[in-house]
C-alpha cells in the first residue's frame, strides 16, 4: 500500500501537490468510490483516475519501433530523441522510462523501453546473452567467407581486448545480410562489418530476445506484459 499522492506522482500523473487537486475534483476513485484524501494509503490495483485504471503501476515495459534519426538519450542536445515518440508522462515517472541499451541514431528497429531497473540490468549486463537480430545493408557485394569469420568467435575489434562471441550471418541478397549476435558492444554490427572492409549503409534491428516488431509501424510503441 502506498500513499496516493506519492503513487500518482511516481507514475507521472501529477506532482504530489497536484494530487490534492485531483482528489478535490473527484477524479480519483478507490474501488469505484471517490477518494477524499491524497495522503491515504491505497492499493494501486484498485485506483482509477478519470475512471481509467492506473497505467502500469507495477512497472512499465514497451517496445518502440525506432525510426532512423532519433537518438536514445534523455539529453536535449542531440536533436530528436526517442522520448518524443513516447507519452511525455512516461519520462515523468520515477524512475523514468528509459531505453534498454541503445540503438545508434542512424539505426532503426526494435527498442525496449522500461522503468524497471532490474530488467535494464538483466538485458544489458555483459553477462546477458540475449539474442539480437539485425538486418544490414552494406556498400558492396557480400562474400560468403564472412559467415565463417563471424561464426568463429575470434574476431577482434579495434581497441578491444576480447574477441566477439560467435555470431550467425545469413546472406539474404548480394548486399543485405541478417546478423544474430548475443552481445551489445558499442556500434558492434557496424564495426564487425567494417573490420572486414564493408560499410553498413542501413541497419535495422528486427528482434531483441523474445521480442519482435511484428507489424508495429515505424515510430509507434506497444505496451508489453511484464513477466519478471
Ligand atoms: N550495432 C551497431 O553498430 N549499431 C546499433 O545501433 C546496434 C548494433
Amino acid at each position: 500500500m502506498r500513499r496516493l499522492d506519492q503513487l500518482l506522482s511516481s507514475l507521472g500523473y501529477c506532482s504530489r501537490r497536484e494530487a490534492m487537486a485531483f482528489v478535490k475534483e473527484g477524479r480519483v476513485k478507490l474501488a469505484g468510490v471517490v477518494v477524499k484524501r491524497s495522503d491515504q494509503r491505497v492499493d494501486s490495483a484498485l485506483i482509477t483516475v478519470d475512471d481509467q485504471p492506473l497505467e502500469a503501476p507495477e512497472g512499465l515495459l514497451a517496445i518502440l519501433h525506432k525510426p532512423v534519426g532519433y537518438a536514445c538519450t534523455h539529453s536535449e542536445d542531440e536533436g530528436q530523441t526517442i522520448y518524443e515518440l513516447l507519452p511525455s508522462h512516461w519520462v515523468d515517472r520515477n524512475p523514468a522510462v528509459t531505453s534498454v541499451g541503445r540503438l545508434d541514431k542512424e539505426t532503426s528497429g526494435l527498442l525496449l523501453v522500461t522503468d524497471i531497473g532490474s530488467l535494464v540490468h538483466r538485458y544489458t549486463s555483459p553477462k546477458s546473452d540475449v539474442v539480437k537480430v539485425y538486418v544490414a545493408d552494406v556498400d558492396h557485394d557480400l562474400d560468403p567467407t564472412l559467415i565463417e569469420i563471424f561464426a568463429k568467435g575470434d574476431l577482434m575489434l579495434r581497441s578491444e581486448d576480447k574477441p566477439c562471441l560467435p555470431a550467425r550471418l545469413e546472406i539474404v541478397s548480394s548486399r543485405t545480410a541478417r546478423l544474430t549476435i548475443t552481445e551489445g558492444r558499442y556500434h558492434q554490427v557496424r564495426r564487425m562489418f567494417a573490420s572486414q572492409g564493408w560499410q553498413v549503409e542501413k541497419l535495422h534491428r528486427e528482434r531483441f530476445g523474445p521480442y519482435e516488431l511484428g507489424s508495429l509501424p515505424k515510430g509507434e510503441w506497444q505496451m508489453l506484459e511484464v513477466t519478471t
